[in-house]
């Protein structure tokens, strides 16, 4: 006897979505330090927020983390996550004659960078991120305390008082919300009209595609999935970004098993996207999961092409010449 035929369901796949260089690398990292050191190589903090890729990476023997007192002096690498660091995590690193691999993702590691050189330049700096996030930490922490002050929203940044006498810069966390960034930008502009800010802005490439791909597909979804860890900064971007442009519900999860089938009951179509540092295997599960309830009509919707890839740190690939 033939089963009911099960409800069809559109699924918009957004385009990019997923793993961005920065994460690729930092994972790459880890796995490279492991076969040419073997375990355990430590890691401090998540490599990238997203615990199935912290599992399979734990599995392989690395061992996370939060802060190096907890890693022992027995010569055993340890790989910095791609959030970046304060400047004293490879002080103490280094004064501990610890071998350490810095993942931080080179976009990050650009902002740092630029934050050096306004502080050279005698300006005061201005970051637009999360509080607690630990990008934020990373950045605030390339220099002394007070050079930098954090702003959280265009409210803060209308009732913000800058140092006298000093001239100001901006620089930003690089998993912003494109749209929110803009408006706090343009509030400073119209405080400090001669606020130095980036030629280029600072949130990723990443980042600003997949909030494009989300924008082009969530006027047609009934309910967003984003893939993604609540405490991965752009996922959950993802997020807001899909209710805004017009998606009546977005949910964030982080794998298959989290998905209830059921919500999408009643609904013509559904988006999926995945945060930068969700693995493209759990977006596999989630549409494997919608699968049991529906009949799936799976289309990509992509925005935009990526090439971008990072080269492995120095210590890794000469040490081998057999390395990727
Ligand atoms: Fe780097 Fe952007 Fe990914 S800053 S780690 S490429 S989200």
């Amino acid at each position: 006897h033939p089963s009911e035929a099960k409800p069809s369901l559109t699924v918009l796949l957004a385009g990019p979505r997923g793993f961005c260089a920065g994460v690729d690398r930092a994972i790459r990292i880890v796995e490279e330090a492991l076969r040419l050191h073997g375990a355990p190589v430590y890691v401090r903090h998540e490599i990238v927020h997203n615990r199935y890729v912290v599992e399979s990476l734990e599995r392989q023997g690395a061992v996370f983390v939060e802060e190096l007192d907890e890693i022992p002096d027995d010569g055993r690498p340890v790989v910095f996550s791609a959030h970046g660091v304060p400047k004293s995590v490879p002080a103490e690193a280094a004064r501990r004659r610890l071998f350490y691999l810095d993942a931080t993702c080179p976009l990050v590691g650009k902002v740092h960078r630029e934050a050096e050189r306004h502080f050279a330049a005698g300006r005061h700096i201005l970051l637009i991120g999360h509080a607690g996030h630990p990008e934020v930490i990373g950045t605030m922490g390339q220099l002394p305390p007070g050079a930098v002050t954090l702003v959280e929203d265009a409210a803060q940044a209308r009732r913000l008082r800058a140092p006298e006498g000093r001239p100001l810069a901006y620089i930003t966390q690089t998993t912003l919300s494109v749209d929110d960034t803009a408006e706090i930008v343009a509030a400073l502009r119209t405080r400090f009209p001669s606020i130095a800010g980036p030629a280029k802005e600072d949130i990723c490439y990443a980042t600003t595609n997949r909030q494009a791909a989300v924008k082009a597909i969530a006027p047609r979804c009934d309910l967003l999935v984003v893939v993604g860890a609540p405490n991965s900064s752009n996922s959950l971007r993802l997020r807001e970004v899909a209710e805004r442009a017009g998606c009546p519900r977005a949910i964030l999860v982080q794998r298959g098993a989290e998905l209830d089938p059921a919500v999408a009951e009643g609904c013509a179509t559904v988006g999926v996207t995945a945060g930068a540092s969700a693995p493209e295997a759990l977006v596999e599960e989630v549409l494997a999961r919608l699968r049991t309830r529906f009949d799936l009509c799976v289309e990509e919707v992509v925005v935009r092409e990526e090439r971008v890839a990072f080269k492995l740190p120095a210590a890794l690939t000469e040490a081998d010449p057999a390395a990727p």
